[in-house]
């Protein structure tokens, strides 16, 4: 213990010491509301901290070791309402310690050990109601210096060692004084002095609670003429003859509640005798309830004597043998049973004026009452584990007058009778029971002045639409925890046009029918949370229209139908939409928008998050992405479709263009070729011992481009052919046969050469029909035949003349466009002449 106590007188000041090193990062408190309520707790402050804002309300410094409170300690939060110094060790308070604190209503000193309270300790406190002093070892009351305080209501002082119950005069100054507790303390004797003051203050407000006193001494009298509003006497008296002689004692006061018996740990009354209360008699008392008392055994009328003109009886954690209880009719109108334990299963009661009767988790008693109470108004049942084989009419309850009706929390209630007899009834509670027969006939058809009506959690599972049938004027329904057929709520509140609260929530529902809620006018409020429901269809609440309050919230809903004709009645100003299942993406982005737009109605707005992405919060979902991500998808889309247009233009077009290129290229130089000439290889022998022959080898010799001869190796193909063939020559020979027109890379060929042809003025095509043709197959390639058919060609004849003719034809096309050196020229004139006189 020693070191540990060392410990902490270093660390304290070395704490102080950083504090005033660095106030600004020293943040010990817990801010609650910010700039209004702040928990210090257990921070083992040493002093008020100075950096708690100015305007704060309430503070919480309890279990701190502020020890010593100087004067004007809590300048720096002046705006206190609620100050708890509970267990701070503080021993000495010094005079205007609380000074300043003018708005201070509650001041808790609970487990101080004070021993110095300077008088003006208080002083300042000009609005305190509430003083706590419990366990600050106070021994008397008159030492206490809150004589000022005169807007004090309630003061505590339980708990002390307060010896003497003697009121300091001081106490007529507290004219608000409401509550005074001094329970838990040393007085034994009670005399006729010590209460003098009261009769100053105002009477019959004053409650008083004495409990675990060592009471032995009320000196009679002591109490004449007094008023008070509560006396509280439990655990006070060590045997039954000090209870009536202390009760005697009380003779001549007038108290609006009288509460006397023990504590559950505190008992000291053994063999309670009837004749403790035998004083009461000599006292007027409104309320009188009996806690804690066990032996109330056999006939209990003597008991009760005295208490023959009280209003309410209650009697509270009591063993009761209830064979004869109350055999006379005492004129109570109030009685209660809270927690008593009955000998008998069977409980039968006979009070003619009895209007109000509470009977509530009580153990013992396993059939309904046998009421005798024909004025009973208010009758609550509820907790005892009771069944109920039928309920409910006037002919099992007997009790025409009821207007309030609480069976909660009890077993089995079979409904037999739709509670004819009584039509009275304003309140029915059934909560957490279990009803069966609920879909049999309209059980609450008598009911047409009911107002309130709670069968939440009563196990049912709604079938029959006529449930609700005769319940007019209904204002509340609450039928939480409970489930419908196929899950779907029908309309069955079709003559509830009164209804102004219905709670639905946490019964599985998963579909509204759209006219469901369309005879209820006047419901404001309007409970759907905790169900299943997938889409918000508002349609469904249209015509709701006093609807204020929607709870939707912990459903599945995710999607909203036909957004554009989702208005809410116009009087709604609250709706819960948290907890359900919003996809943030934007497949959903109308009904993100759509709850951005209903923003000033929704409730809790930030807290509601996306299932997907998770914990994203709705609001922070932006329509940008959406609008950025729908550019990009359609920008690359379209670059796909560009791209992939480009592609096929390309490879359409791409020899084409290489033409193109290469003519600028080389189409100004010379032609290295005469002709390039295009065939199929199955022609080859042809070419190469006819053509070749006759053209390169003739006068003037022709220079022909072949590509078994001419094309560069380890090139394209199709480079060659534009490379070498068309670009490197003047004409071209296509030389045209069954084989050719079959060849597809002949017909490639032949169609580059006619792009080459149009892309350069001077060339030429010089077509050689090597053998016919079938027609039919020269029409499959459109373009040439169009081409023979318009232009002449030359027609292979392998016959002499034809040959000539064929040879002279060719010669003569090739030389067109011919550059010839001048001996050439001379060699090619003659050779035409010759072959002209050969003709
Ligand atoms: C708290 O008070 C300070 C100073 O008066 C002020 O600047 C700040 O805005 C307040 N904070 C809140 C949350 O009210
Ligand atoms: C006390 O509270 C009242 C209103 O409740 C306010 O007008 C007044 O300024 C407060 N006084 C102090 C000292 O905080
Ligand atoms: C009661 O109040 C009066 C003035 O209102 C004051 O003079 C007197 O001292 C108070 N009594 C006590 C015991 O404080
Ligand atoms: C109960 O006691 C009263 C008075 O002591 C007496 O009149 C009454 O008959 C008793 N009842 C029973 C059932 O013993
Ligand atoms: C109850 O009231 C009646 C009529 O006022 C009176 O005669 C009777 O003595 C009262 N009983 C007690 C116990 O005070
Ligand atoms: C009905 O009884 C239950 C259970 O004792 C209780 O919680 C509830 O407050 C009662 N209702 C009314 C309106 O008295
Ligand atoms: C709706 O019911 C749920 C569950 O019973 C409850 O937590 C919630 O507070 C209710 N909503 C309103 C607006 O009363
Ligand atoms: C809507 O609210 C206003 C003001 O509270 C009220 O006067 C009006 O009657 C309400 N409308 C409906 C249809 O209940
Ligand atoms: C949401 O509901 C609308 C309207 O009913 C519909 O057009 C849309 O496809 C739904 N969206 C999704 C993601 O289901
Ligand atoms: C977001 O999108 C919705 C529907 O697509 C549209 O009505 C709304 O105006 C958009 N909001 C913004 C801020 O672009």
């Amino acid at each position: 213990m020693m070191p540990r106590l060392r410990l902490a007188g270093t660390l304290v000041p070395a704490m102080a010491f950083l504090s005033y090193l660095r106030p600004e990062i020293w943040e010990p408190c817990v801010e609650v509301v910010p700039n209004i309520t702040y928990q210090c707790m257990e921070k083992n402050l040493y002093k008020i901290p100075d950096n708690i804002p100015f305007s704060t309300k309430n503070l919480d410094l309890s279990f701190n070791l502020l020890e010593h409170l100087g004067s004007h300690s809590f300048l720096h939060v002046s705006e206190l309402h609620f100050l708890d110094l509970s267990r701070c060790k503080i021993h000495t308070i010094e005079d205007d310690a609380y000074q300043g604190l003018k708005n201070l209503s509650t001041l808790i000193l609970t487990g101080n050990p004070i021993q110095s309270l300077s008088p003006q300790a208080f002083s300042g406190l000009s609005n305190l109601q509430k003083l706590v002093a419990v366990e600050t070892h106070l021994t008397s009351l008159g030492d206490f210096p809150i004589g000022h305080l005169k807007t004090l209501k309630e003061l505590n002082v339980a708990h002390n060692l307060i010896h003497s119950f003697s009121i300091p005069d001081y106490f007529s100054n507290l004219s608000s004084l409401e509550h005074l507790d001094l329970s838990n303390n040393k007085i034994q004797s009670i005399y006729h002095k010590d209460l003098r003051v009261l009769h100053q203050m105002p009477l019959g407000t004053l409650s008083l609670d004495l409990s675990l006193n060592p009471i032995d001494f009320i000196q009679p009298g002591a109490f004449e003429a007094i008023r008070l509003h509560e006396l509280i006497l439990k655990s006070n008296f060590k045997s039954t003859n000090i209870m009536k002689i202390c009760i005697q004692g009380l003779s001549g006061l007038e108290v609006h509640r009288l509460v006397l018996g023990e504590f559950k740990n505190e008992r000291n009354m053994k063999n309670f005798d009837k004749s403790a209360l035998e004083g009461l008699c000599n006292l007027a008392i409104e309320e009188f309830r009996l806690a804690y008392i066990d032996d109330l055994e056999g006939n209990i009328t003597d008991l009760f004597d005295c208490l023959e003109n009280v209003s309410v009886m209650a009697l509270v954690h009591m063993y009761i043998d209830n064979q004869e209880i109350f055999p006379k009719d005492f004129s109570w109108k109030s009685l209660e049973f809270i927690n008593c334990e009955f000998s008998e299963n069977i409980f039968f009661l006979k009070l003619s004026s009895l209007r109000r009767l509470i009977f509530t988790a009580n153990k013992g008693v396993r059939t309904f009452p046998e009421l005798n109470t024909p004025s009973l108004e208010f009758l609550d049942i509820s907790n005892n584990g009771l069944s109920l084989q039928s309920c409910c009419s006037v002919n099992s309850l007997r009790l025409t007058q009821l207007k309030h009706l609480n069976l909660s929390f009890n077993g089995v209630i079979t409904m037999t009778s739709n509670f004819v007899g009584l039509e009275q009834l304003e309140h029915l509670y059934f909560q957490h029971s279990n009803l069966r027969n609920i879909n049999e006939f309209s059980i609450f058809l008598s009911l047409n002045n009911l107002l309130y009506l709670d069968i939440s959690y009563t196990h049912i599972r709604v079938a029959f639409r006529g449930i609700f049938d005769g319940l007019y004027s209904l204002r509340v329904l609450k039928m939480a925890g409970n489930a419908f057929q196929d899950n779907r709520l029908l309309n069955i509140f079709t003559e509830m046009t009164s209804l102004t609260t219905l709670d639905l929530s946490s019964c599985q529902l998963e579909q509204v029918y759209q006219g469901a809620f369309e005879s209820l006018p006047r419901l404001e409020s309007l409970n759907m949370s905790h169900n299943n429901l997938l889409v918000l269809d508002t349609l469904t609440y249209k015509c709701l229209y006093s609807l204020q309050v929607l709870d939707l919230s912990f459903n599945h809903i995710g999607n909203i139908t036909e957004p554009g004709q989702q208005h809410f009645p116009s009087n709604l100003t609250l709706l819960h939409l948290t907890k359900n299942a919003f996809v943030c993406d934007c497949e959903h982005q109308i009904f993100m928008q759509w709850i951005k737009d209903q923003r000033r109605l929704l409730v809790e707005v930030e807290q509601m998050v996306c299932i997907t992405p998770p914990n994203m919060p709705v609001l922070s979902f932006t329509n940008a992405t959406c609008q950025i991500s729908k550019t990009i998808i359609s920008v690359s889309v379209f670059s796909v479709l560009v791209v992939s247009f480009a592609v096929v233009l390309v490879y359409k077009f791409y020899f084409p263009l290489m033409l193109l290129v290469g003519r600028r290229k080389y189409g100004r130089g010379e032609s290295v070729y005469d002709a390039f000439v295009i065939y199929s290889s199955q022609d080859e022998d042809w070419v190469r011992n006819e053509l070749v022959k006759n053209l390169e080898e003739g006068v003037p010799p022709f220079r022909l481009c072949l590509h078994y001869r001419d094309f560069i190796p380890g090139v394209a193909i199709a480079a060659n052919i534009i490379q070498e063939g068309f670009h490197k020559s003047r004409k071209v020979i296509v030389v045209v046969s069954q084989h050719f027109i079959q060849s597809r890379w002949c017909i490639f060929e032949y169609e580059i050469a006619q792009t080459w042809q149009f892309l350069s003025s001077h060339a030429g095509i010089i077509f050689i029909v090597l053998q016919k043709v079938e027609k039919s197959l020269l029409r499959q390639r459109v373009e040439l035949y169009r081409l023979l058919s318009r232009n002449t060609y030359l027609e292979w004849e392998d016959t002499v003349l034809g040959r000539h003719i064929f040879w002279r034809r060719l010669r003569k096309a090739l030389l067109d466009g011919k550059t010839l050196s001048p001996e050439g020229m001379a060699r090619a004139e003659n050779n035409q002449q010759e072959a002209m006189t050969l003709i």
